[in-house]
């Protein structure tokens, strides 16, 4: 089952379509990246699944229930951590959790040890100081925790990692990947490698469309240049290949790189054997998210 879906979701500011019929469908217990370029719509597709905007058009379930704007019913299913967390900052991290907690009216007890739990699972559980002193990767861990705090069906991360160093930015990635056995993961981002590493599923976003969705490893596969890269022993057959063949780049020491078809793949592998060439590795290159979504944005 899903545990969101969208369909044709239209939003226009002033004379500014920003989505024109958007559909996306998230599965349940799945990590999900949401990517788009800056001004692409990604916040504004989430307020809409929070009830925050209102549509102009379309419909969005929560699992299996209506989101309806103004109301904050299918808000028991979501825990949101926004692009810019904000909290109190004179708080210490379990005091605020404390309070989140009680302001959702979950039971004492339980609060405590939710938050107990919560803090342990992320890395934050020996922070006794005020909020005031944390880094902005602390900040992300915690607001993890708080959205995380009344058992949400779906979290919704709003750029989690955008603004922080790759220690920092693996600690959120290690987080979500070990949240998604208790509940969905949409994680909005631009940074394709941070989707490489734990979604299993990705929607890119595209002039108010989602233009591909689908599995990352299905959708890495489906570039249409196929690469391949060659490394020679011997630094002057590279020459000797650049003459043979006029589209092989040369790309660092003794390494060229060529695509195409399989026939051409044999072509060289043929002038390779015939000339007797020493060769170090010959490998496929696979083709990163990132080439897939350039190439994607282009169309
Ligand atoms: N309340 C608003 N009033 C007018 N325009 C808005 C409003 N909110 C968003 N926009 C516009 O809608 C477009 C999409 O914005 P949005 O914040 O959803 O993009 P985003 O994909 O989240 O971008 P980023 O990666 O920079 O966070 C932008 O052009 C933005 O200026
Ligand atoms: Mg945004």
């Amino acid at each position: 089952m899903d545990m969101l879906t969208i369909t044709n979701l239209k939003k226009r500011f002033g004379d500014k379509e920003v989505l024109c019929g958007l559909n996306l469908s998230v599965p349940s217990n799945s990590v999900f990246g949401f990517v788009g370029r800056n001004g692409a719509g990604k916040t504004t597709t989430m307020k809409a699944v929070l009830g925050l905007l209102k549509p102009d058009d379309g419909q969005i379930f929560v699992s299996g229930k209506k989101v309806v704007w103004g109301q904050t019913e299918t808000n028991q299913y979501i825990g949101y951590l926004p692009d810019v967390p904000e909290f109190y900052s004179y708080m210490t991290p379990f005091e605020y959790l404390i309070f989140c907690g009680e302001i959702c009216g979950m039971k004492k007890s339980d609060i405590k040890e939710r938050s107990t739990k919560l803090l342990s699972l992320v890395g934050l559980e020996n922070e006794n100081h005020r909020i005031k002193g944390f880094s902005r990767g602390m900040k992300q861990r915690l607001g993890i925790a708080q959205a995380l705090l009344s058992r949400p069906k779906l979290l919704i991360c709003d750029e989690p990692t955008s603004a922080l160093d790759p220690e920092g930015r693996k600690e959120i990635l290690d987080i979500l990947v070990a949240v998604k056995e208790e509940t969905t993961v949409l994680f909005s981002t631009h940074i394709l490698s941070d989707v490489e590493h734990i979604c299993e599923e990705v929607a890119f976003l595209n002039e108010g469309k989602i233009v591909m969705q689908g599995k990352v490893s299905e959708i890495r596969n489906i570039r249409s240049s196929k690469e391949f890269t060659l490394e020679v022993i011997n630094r002057e057959d590279t020459k000797k290949l650049m003459d043979n063949f006029k589209d092989i780049r040369h790309t660092e020491e003794n390494t060229l790189v060529f695509s195409g078809e399989e026939n051409k793949v044999f072509d060289v592998l043929r002038y390779v054997y015939e000339n007797k060439i020493s060769i170090q590795k010959m490998e496929r290159i696979e083709p990163s998210l990132e080439d897939v979504f350039l190439e994607v944005m282009k169309k």
